[in-house]
């Protein structure tokens, strides 16, 4: 019985410890697409892609407004394919995607 509560008692910390980790581990964490689409090019900047986090390569894409890179997801760029892996995503999704990708530290 000692052994079960020690279980539930330390099961309980973890619980807790996790809980209270949780806004720092998910501030700036990347969109759940990210992994397996976009960031299979943009991580480290595959043919000419603006990277993760590199601002200065962002900020003439950014120029172009929200709406303008969204469509360039949606119908593809040159080496981009269209929908960016993502074909599941929504513009919401693409635009989340594309502010972490630019703003990302
Ligand atoms: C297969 C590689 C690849 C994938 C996957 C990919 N991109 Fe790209 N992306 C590129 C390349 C290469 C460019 C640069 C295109 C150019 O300007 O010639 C680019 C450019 C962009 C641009 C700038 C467009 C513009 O009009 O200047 C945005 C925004 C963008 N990608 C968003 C995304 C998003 C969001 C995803 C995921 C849903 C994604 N990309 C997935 C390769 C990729």
């Amino acid at each position: 019985m000692r052994t079960v509560a020690f279980i539930r008692n330390t099961a309980r910390v973890v619980a807790l410890a996790a809980l209270a980790a949780a806004p720092a581990v998910f501030a700036g964490d990347p969109p759940p697409q990210y992994a397996a689409s976009c960031g299979a090019c943009h991580a480290v900047g595959v043919a000419g892609a603006p990277a993760t986090g590199n601002a200065e390569a962002w900020a003439p894409r950014m120029e172009k407004g929200m709406e303008a890179l969204v469509a360039s997801v949606r119908n593809g760029l040159n080496a981009m394919p269209p929908g960016g892996l993502c074909n599941s995503c929504s513009d919401e999704d693409y635009a989340a995607l594309i502010t972490y990708m630019a703003t990302a530290q």
